[in-house]
């Protein structure tokens, strides 16, 4: 029996990827080595059984792969030419407290996955572990020492960090995460973590009243400000006897989110996104404009939280203090005008997200000179409408499929944002009250309402970052499921 006819046999790929818990790159890994791992031979032996096929859990290590167009198996000829196939490089780092022992089985899951790792463990990790065990999982060196001579000659600290396709950080003690938040590099973890320009998973584990701490919050608050992603921590007791959120994601969790993140695997891969952020500025004169309180927290989260599923995104900015989210293509603008020439030239896109606060108005015959007090009246300024950037797309010739805009309304929220959707023409709306008591504009969080053709459903307040990730995982169901 080969390996394609077992798979078939549970029900095809994405049936053995439930019952094994894994991802599709694992399941085309196992195909191409022609062998299921070992932890999940007895599952799929007890499936097969169940379907009234009987083999020898022994024969799963060692199957036939199916004949390519060439007449090879996949295997051989993945070994014979070398293949394109690029095995994932994952640089796992593992620091201090008693959730270290099941980075262990991670490393396992990681392995399974067919993915390279190498281990960079803390001191504090190595209280816990030890080298030779993280060793005898990764079939590689582990790495500890930033001023190792043995280790700088082999593997230095840069290339360690550069060559990794994705950084997870598991178990993040609050240390670790309070540490890389302030760009300290001072051991080899910190300083990998500061050389890499992979992106990075962080999976924290801790006290519960560690994680609750304000501090740490905040440190995970600049963290993912900086489009660093975080999965964990759950809820439940703890080794400490304490109850409550701070134990370290299971690490099937922490491998789903890490595989959504590995080059080509996001569900956005291949989609080119625009997403207009932050304030405009309209000049008055030489020296002074008119802006707005937008601080363009919420559309740079969405453009992070886009690129993480594989999107290639235009991030195109007015004035904004947020750092640039990681691969992700910024245009800073300064006025709308240039706000929608820089959207119209990052056209055809698949889908727009108009989350940019832009100016109604310009200043009407603004030059370069500062305009002078006179001991008459002060100046009179005229004013002239603004493009529309979110109506110009969406009846724009290469409208993209999916055209999402922003209504930040003070009464009559989802009234007003209905209408709004059918004036400007785009597909959703993302409502938000911006009423006296509800903080909105310069705030970590959010409360909104989507606004679709089919009616509106409400998002409790969440941070930027988690509407952010809702709203990815809407276009994803819109996208992929129409
Ligand atoms: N928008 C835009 N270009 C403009 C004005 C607004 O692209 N010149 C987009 C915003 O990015 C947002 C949406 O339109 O996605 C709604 O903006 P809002 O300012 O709430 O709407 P207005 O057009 O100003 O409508 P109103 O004055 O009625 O609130």
């Amino acid at each position: 029996m080969n390996i394609d006819d077992i798979i078939d046999q549970l029900g095809g790929a994405a049936a053995v990827q439930t019952l094994l818990g894994v991802g599709p790159s694992a399941v085309s890994n196992y195909r191409l080595r022609g062998a299921f791992p070992e932890y999940a031979r007895v599952r799929i032996w007890q499936a097969l059984k169940a379907r009234g096929i009987h083999v020898n859990p022994e024969t799963l290590a060692d199957l036939d792969t199916p004949p390519t167009a060439s007449g090879q198996p996949a295997s051989a000829l993945s070994h014979a030419v070398g293949m394109p196939q690029k095995t994932p490089q994952i640089l796992l780092i593992i620091s201090g407290g008693i959730a270290a022992y099941k980075a262990l089985e991670l490393i396992r899951r990681m392995k399974d996955q067919g993915w390279a790792v190498r281990v960079i463990l803390t001191k504090g990790g190595a209280q816990f572990i030890t080298p030779l065990s993280v060793s005898a999982l990764s079939g590689d060196k582990t790495y500890t020492d930033l001023f190792s001579l043995t280790d700088e000659a082999e593997m230095g600290h840069i290339r360690l960090a550069r060559d990794a396709d994705l950084v997870v950080i598991a178990p993040a003690s609050a240390n670790m995460m309070a540490r890389i938040s302030h760009g300290m590099a001072d051991d080899l973890a910190s300083t990998a973590v500061l050389a890499t320009g992979a992106p990075i998973l962080i999976a924290p584990a801790m006290n519960p009243f560690m994680w609750a701490n304000p501090a740490t919050q905040a440190n995970t608050a600049i963290l993912k400000s900086r489009g660093i992603s975080f999965v964990g921590p759950d809820s439940g007791d703890m080794a400490c006897g304490e109850d409550g959120a701070g134990r370290l994601a299971d690490p099937m969790a922490i491998i789903a989110a890490a595989e959504r993140m590995l080059p080509g695997q996001g569900k956005l891969q291949g989609k080119q996104v625009l997403v207009t952020s932050g304030p405009t500025h309209e000049p008055i004169d030489g020296v002074r404009y008119i802006a707005n309180r937008s601080s363009g927290k919420q559309g740079h989260a969405i453009a992070a939280a886009l690129a993480r599923e594989g999107a290639k995104v235009t991030l195109v900015s007015g004035p904004v203090t947020e750092p640039p989210p990681p691969s992700v293509q910024v245009v800073a603008v300064t006025t709308a005008q240039d706000m929608l020439d820089a959207s119209l030239a990052a056209l055809p896109a698949d889908i727009a997200i108009c989350a940019a606060a832009v100016a109604d108005w310009a200043v009407d015959g603004a030059g370069a000179s500062k305009l002078k007090k006179t001991d008459g009246a002060p100046p009179e300024l005229q004013f002239r409408e603004n493009p529309d950037i979110l109506a110009t797309i969406s009846t724009h010739q290469q409208r993209p499929k999916l055209v999402v805009g922003f209504a930040a309304e003070t009464d009559d929220v989802i009234a007003y944002a209905k209408a709004k959707r059918a004036r400007k023409g785009c597909d959703w709306i993302l409502a938000n009250d911006v009423g006296q008591d509800q903080p909105v504009f310069g705030a970590d969080e959010n409360e909104v309402h989507l606004i679709t053709a089919s009616g509106a459903s409400h998002w409790p307040r969440m941070s930027k970052h988690d509407v952010a990730k809702y709203l990815t995982d809407a276009i994803i169901k819109e996208i992929t499921h129409g």
